[in-house]
């Protein structure tokens, strides 16, 4: 995935349709869109769910990382999470990442975590397709910390049965949340994260950008001629949804 750097007039640039999980700048006569790098946090109740496995699940092991480090970036490299990045660099936080979940550096590495494997045919070994890497953060909090799927083998259930299996062992030991964390602009996991049941966290930066953006699209299509009556009537209650959900998050960030 690459940044975007296009010439155009100012004029031209305040009337480009906008994507929330972009940003948009303007210097040299050219637009400049780029990822806005967003983590947003969500939770779900921990609750015994079914597993229905496209293939076979298991806890994770130190000879497992060259294989993880493999499918991360299998998994990882198109992504909004590296925009940008140059092949090796991508190779270099992969590494990073896992030799760092292995050495407790993101949180304690939590027994949860699990691998989904297929046999090789006639090789006889393992191939890791996909890995739900939890770990415990600082008070307790269980994090699901690193979550992929090899491409290949994506929309087929795999990070459903990782999850379902990591949140199976949690109940067990009586943990009632698991959170996780997205890119705003990394639509296949925000889907995945609905699926599941993850529910954003109260997050007033984030409701003061989608307010935002509702308010520049209603100026924006109304600019170019092209609002119509029952867009006009969407856009103005999306706005006051926000508005009022701003409102809201300022006075508990008020008494905090
Ligand atoms: C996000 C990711 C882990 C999902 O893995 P997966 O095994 O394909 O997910 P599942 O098959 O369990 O999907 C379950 C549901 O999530 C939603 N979903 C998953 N991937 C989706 C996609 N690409 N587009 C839209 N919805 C998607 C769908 O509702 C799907 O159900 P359906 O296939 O019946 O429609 C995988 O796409 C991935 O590894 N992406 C790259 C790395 C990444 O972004 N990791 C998450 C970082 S927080």
């Amino acid at each position: 995935m690459r940044s975007q750097h296009i010439s155009m007039t100012i004029e031209e640039f305040e009337l480009m349709p906008r994507k929330l999980w972009w940003k948009y700048e303007y210097w040299d006569g050219q637009a400049h869109i780029s990822p806005r790098h967003y983590a947003v946090t969500t939770s779900v109740e921990i609750r015994p769910r079914p597993i229905e496995i496209p293939c076979k699940l298991r806890t994770v092991e130190q000879k497992d990382k060259p294989q993880l480090i493999s499918g991360y970036i299998a998994a990882f490299k198109d992504s909004i999470e590296y925009c940008d990045w140059a092949a090796e660099k991508i190779t270099t936080s992969a590494r990073e990442a896992i030799q760092d979940f292995f050495a407790g550096k993101r949180g304690k590495p939590l027994p949860s975590s699990r691998l989904a494997v297929v046999s090789q045919l006639g090789i006889g070994s393992e191939l890791v397709i996909g890995a739900a890497l939890l770990v415990e953060k600082a008070n307790q909090v269980s994090l699901l910390d690193i979550l992929f799927v090899i491409p290949e083998w994506q929309r087929q259930g795999v990070a459903t049965a990782l999850a379902s299996a990591a949140v199976n062992e949690l109940y067990h030991v009586g943990v009632k949340t698991l959170k996780s964390r997205y890119l705003l602009g990394n639509n296949e996991s925000r889907a995945w994260h609905q699926k599941f049941g993850f529910v954003e966290e109260p997050d007033l930066a984030l409701a003061r950008l989608y307010c935002y953006h509702a308010k520049h699209e209603l100026w924006r299509l109304e600019k170019i001629g092209n609002l119509t009556e029952m867009k006009r009537v969407a856009l103005l209650s999306e706005i006051d949804q926000w508005q009022a959900r701003v409102a809201e998050l300022e006075k508990i960030e008020d008494l905090m």
